[in-house]
C-alpha cells in the first residue's frame, strides 16, 4: 500500500482513555465491533472501554471478553477497564488482581456508576491499585451533591429552570482524591475535568507532588452552556457543558500541561433515550469520530498546541499515564507502527447518520471542521485508508 501524505500531518496512533462501548448490555446502541470502526475512523489504535457495561465488568470473564472482541475486530486494541467494586456502585471492592492478570491485562479500573464516594472504599482502592501498579480513574461526581434530577448549574441553566449538578459534585471529590492519593501513595486519574475549579485544584495537587493526573473530553473544550437553550436532550452530559470562562480555563490547562491528555467520554445511547424531556435524556455524547477535529479547531488552530502537542496529549501522555508500552511512542526502527494521518486542511461536515457509531448522538450534528483523519495504522496495517475503513 503506498500512502500519498503530501500536505498532511504524521502522528503516533491515538489513545483514549475514555471510551464507552455497550458491550455487553446494550449492543443497540454500540457494539464493540462498531465502536472499533468509530475508533479507527477518529485516528484511535487503541481505547480503553469504561466498566458501566451490562453486566458491569467487575470480573475476569467479561473484562477479558471484551480485550479477546477486540482483537477478533482487529481494528483498534480494546484495553478493558475494569470497575473498582463488585456491582453497580458496590460497597466491596472487585478482584482487581484477577482482572489485571487475565488475557485483558487490566491496567485500569474506574467505577462503574458515578465517583467511588464512599472516602473509606477509596482508600483501599487506592491502596490496593498502589500494590497492584494498576491505575484508579475517578468519575469526580459526588452524587449526593447533586440537587435535583439534572445536572447544571450557572445563570443559563437557572433561566432555564434545569437544576443543579453543581461544580462542588466535581471539585470535592477532585481535592479529596489528590489527599487520599498522597496519604495512599497512588495514583489516580480525573476522568472528564469540566471546571476551572478542577484546574486550580490540579495545580495545587500537581505542585505538592502528588501524583495525579487528568484528562478533558472535546465537548467540554468546544460547547459551553449556551447549548441548553434548546433544551435538547443531545446536549445533556455528565458533567454538563459548563459556562464559557471554564471553557477557556480548560483550553489553557490542557496547552500548559495541567491538564494531560485529551479522553473523549464516547458514550453512545439509543434514540429514544435521547428524544424525551431533557432531564429524563441519558447523559453521554459521541466523540471517537470527532475528537481529533475539535482539537485541532479549539487548540491548534488559536495556537494553544501545536502538532507536535497534539502527539502528546492525544497519544503520548494517555500512553504514558495508563502504562501503554506499545502505543504512544516515538517513532523509531523497531517500534509497532501505530500511526495517525491527519489533513490539517480538510473541510467536512459531521452527519450522525454517516458515522460509523450505531448510535447518533452526536452534539456536533451539521457543524462543519477544518480537520480530518484520513488514515491510521495498527501495527503497520491499515485499519483506515483515504477515510474509509479497511476490515
Ligand atoms: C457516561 C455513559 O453514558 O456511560 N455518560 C456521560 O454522560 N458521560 C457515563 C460517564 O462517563 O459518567
Ligand atoms: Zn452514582
Ligand atoms: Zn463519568
Ligand atoms: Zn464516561
Amino acid at each position: 500500500t503506498v500512502i500519498d501524505a503530501a500536505g498532511q500531518v504524521l502522528l503516533p496512533g491515538f489513545v483514549d482513555m475514555h471510551t464507552h462501548l455497550r458491550e455487553p448490555g446494550r449492543e443497540d446502541t454500540e457494539t464493540i465491533e462498531s465502536g472499533s470502526a468509530a475508533a479507527a475512523l477518529g485516528g484511535y489504535t487503541a481505547v480503553f472501554a469504561m466498566a458501566n457495561t451490562s453486566p458491569v465488568a467487575d470480573s475476569v470473564v467479561i473484562t477479558d471478553h471484551v480485550w479477546r472482541r477486540g482483537q477478533e475486530v482487529g481494528l483498534v486494541d480494546v484495553h478493558p477497564v475494569g470497575a473498582v467494586t463488585v456491582g453497580l456502585e458496590g460497597k466491596q471492592l472487585a478482584e482487581m488482581a484477577t482482572m489485571a492478570a487475565g488475557v485483558g491485562q487490566v491496567k485500569m479500573f474506574s467505577d462503574d456508576g458515578h465517583c467511588v464516594y464512599d472516602p473509606l472504599l477509596m482508600r483501599r482502592a487506592l491502596e490496593y491499585s498502589s500494590a497492584l501498579g494498576v491505575l484508579i480513574a475517578q468519575h469526580a461526581e459526588e452524587p449526593r451533591l447533586t440537587v435535583g434530577a439534572v445536572a447544571h448549574e450557572g445563570p443559563t441553566a437557572a433561566r432555564l429552570g434545569l437544576g443543579g449538578w453543581p461544580r462542588s459534585a466535581e471539585e470535592s471529590i477532585v481535592a479529596r482524591d489528590a489527599i487520599l492519593a498522597r496519604d495512599a501513595g497512588a495514583r489516580v486519574h480525573i476522568c472528564h475535568a469540566s471546571t476551572a475549579g478542577t484546574v486550580e485544584l490540579l495545580k495545587w495537587a500537581k505542585g505538592q507532588g502528588i501524583a495525579i493526573t487528568a484528562e478533558v473530553t472535546p465537548h467540554h473544550l468546544l460547547l459551553d452552556d449556551s447549548r441548553l437553550e434548546t433544551y435538547d436532550g443531545v446536549n445533556r452530559v455528565n458533567p454538563p457543558l459548563r459556562e464559557r470562562s471554564d471553557v477557556e480555563a480548560l483550553r489553557k490547562a490542557l496547552s500548559d500541561g495541567t491538564v494531560d491528555c485529551v479522553g473523549t467520554d464516547h458514550a453512545p445511547h439509543a434514540e429514544q433515550d435521547k428524544c424525551c424531556e431533557f432531564s429524563q435524556a441519558r447523559p453521554g455524547m459521541l466523540g471517537l469520530e470527532t475528537a481529533l477535529a475539535i482539537v485541532a479547531q479549539t487548540m491548534v488552530e488559536p495556537g494553544l498546541l501545536d502538532w507536535r502537542g497534539v502527539a502528546k496529549v492525544m497519544s503520548e501522555r494517555p500512553a504514558e499515564i495508563v502504562g501503554l508500552h506499545d502505543q504512544g511512542r516515538p517513532i523509531a526502527v523497531g517500534e509497532p507502527a501505530n500511526l495517525t494521518l491527519v489533513d490539517p486542511n480538510r473541510e467536512w461536515t459531521v452527519r450522525g447518520p454517516e458515522l460509523a457509531s450505531i448510535s447518533n448522538n452526536t452534539p456536533f450534528e451539521a457543524m462543519t471542521f477544518g480537520a480530518k483523519v484520513t488514515a491510521t495504522l495498527l501495527r503497520g496495517r491499515p485499519t483506515v485508508l483515504d477515510g474509509q475503513v479497511q476490515r
